[in-house]
């Protein structure tokens, strides 16, 4: 049984820019979905968990004509995540052994409910990704390179359009600085631990339904949405100095300023606009929606790590869920058990 572990993350900076080709900086959190592959002989697919829907669900499904043999149950997103899964399986057999098609046992279990915008799918993608070259080189050393590569064009196929950040942070963990164009994930050394809070409210769009929306209105005004695009990028480099120089005021500055042009993009919901406004008023350094938006994620930098149970109370108060109060954990782990 090959067992794969692999992190959630956050964007701290550069959300839908990094789309368009400029920086980001993203973060894993010690919080990890894992999963149990198992080899089999019958040619499908079966999937397994108890966690990712908030109830036990398992399907079973052809891998050669894509049908569903059976299904405790038939929801969207059991569905959605499938279409990663059989992707990032079909792109990993295409590189390592072109024609085949094994069968397996998948055993997921999430700590956080299906889409809530800390890279979920990427998980899925790189999880699936990782344990089948696992699985076909009978090694737990595998190239994270490849499996970045393979992760990434999992996600743009399903989605239409995906940028490396979420794949590659996950892939290779830590505190990331993300050159799209190259793509190249280089790692950010902080001197000390950020101080951050992580929390999530419900999404109500999927993030291939939001960037598609975003660049839609993109095109409606492109002068205007390029500049926009631009100072992302900007405040994205200011914030990796402002990280490597422990410049904490500079880089709530920073936060505050990229979540308003998110508000600009309009993907903040109403529930962040008011989380990341009383996280401000009670003393947070900076706070922003994190990812695609539409609820969601959202960070916090707090001025110590003193503060961080005073923040994550007011974050509840708006029914919030806290997720993480730490940044930088490792990247997908693989076992051979
Ligand atoms: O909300 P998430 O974790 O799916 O992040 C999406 C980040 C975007 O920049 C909006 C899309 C992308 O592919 O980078």
């Amino acid at each position: 049984m090959i067992v794969v572990k692999v992190p959630l993350k956050i964007t701290l900076f550069g959300e839908y820019a990094v789309v368009f080709r400029k920086p980001a900086i993203a973060a894993t959190l010690p919080v990890y979905m894992s999963f149990k592959v198992t080899p089999n002989n019958d040619g499908l697919l079966h999937i397994k968990s108890s966690t990712l829907l908030g109830k036990l669900y398992m399907v079973s499904i052809d891998r050669t004509s894509l049908k569903v043999i059976n299904s405790y149950v038939e929801e969207a997103e059991v569905l959605k995540f499938l279409r990663y899964v059989l992707k990032a399986l079909e792109l990993c057999e295409a590189e390592i052994r072109p024609g085949s098609k094994k069968g397996l046992y998948i055993e997921m279990e999430s700590p956080v409910p299906a889409g809530v915008g800390l890279g979920s799918s990427a998980a899925v993608s790189v999880a699936t990704v990782s344990a089948c070259l696992a699985t076909y080189t009978s090694s737990t050393e595998v190239d994270r390179n490849l499996i970045a590569r393979i992760a990434w064009r999992t996600e743009q196929e399903v989605q239409g359009a995906a940028s490396p950040m979420d794949t590659y942070t996950i892939t290779f963990g830590g505190l990331r600085y993300i050159e799209p164009s190259v793509p190249f994930a280089e790692e950010i050394k902080t001197q000390q631990k950020l101080p951050v809070l992580v929390g999530y409210v419900p999404k109500k769009a999927t993030t291939a339904e939001l960037v598609n929306d975003v660049k839609r209105k993109g095109a409606i005004v492109p002068e205007i949405f390029n500049a926009i695009m631009d100072t992302i990028g900007l405040i994205v480099n200011n914030a990796k100095q402002a990280i490597l120089k422990n410049d904490l005021e500079m880089l709530g500055i920073l936060m505050n300023m990229n979540h308003g042009l998110l508000e600009a993009l309009n993907v903040v919901s109403v529930e962040h606009s008011m989380i990341v406004k009383a996280l401000r008023a009670v003393g947070a350094l900076g706070a922003k929606t994190s990812g695609a938006g539409g609820g969601g994620a959202f960070v916090a930098l707090a001025r110590s790590h003193f503060e961080i149970p005073m923040l994550s109370k007011v974050a509840e108060a708006f029914n919030a869920k806290i997720i993480a109060s730490e940044i930088g954990s490792s990247g997908v782990m693989i076992a051979i058990s």
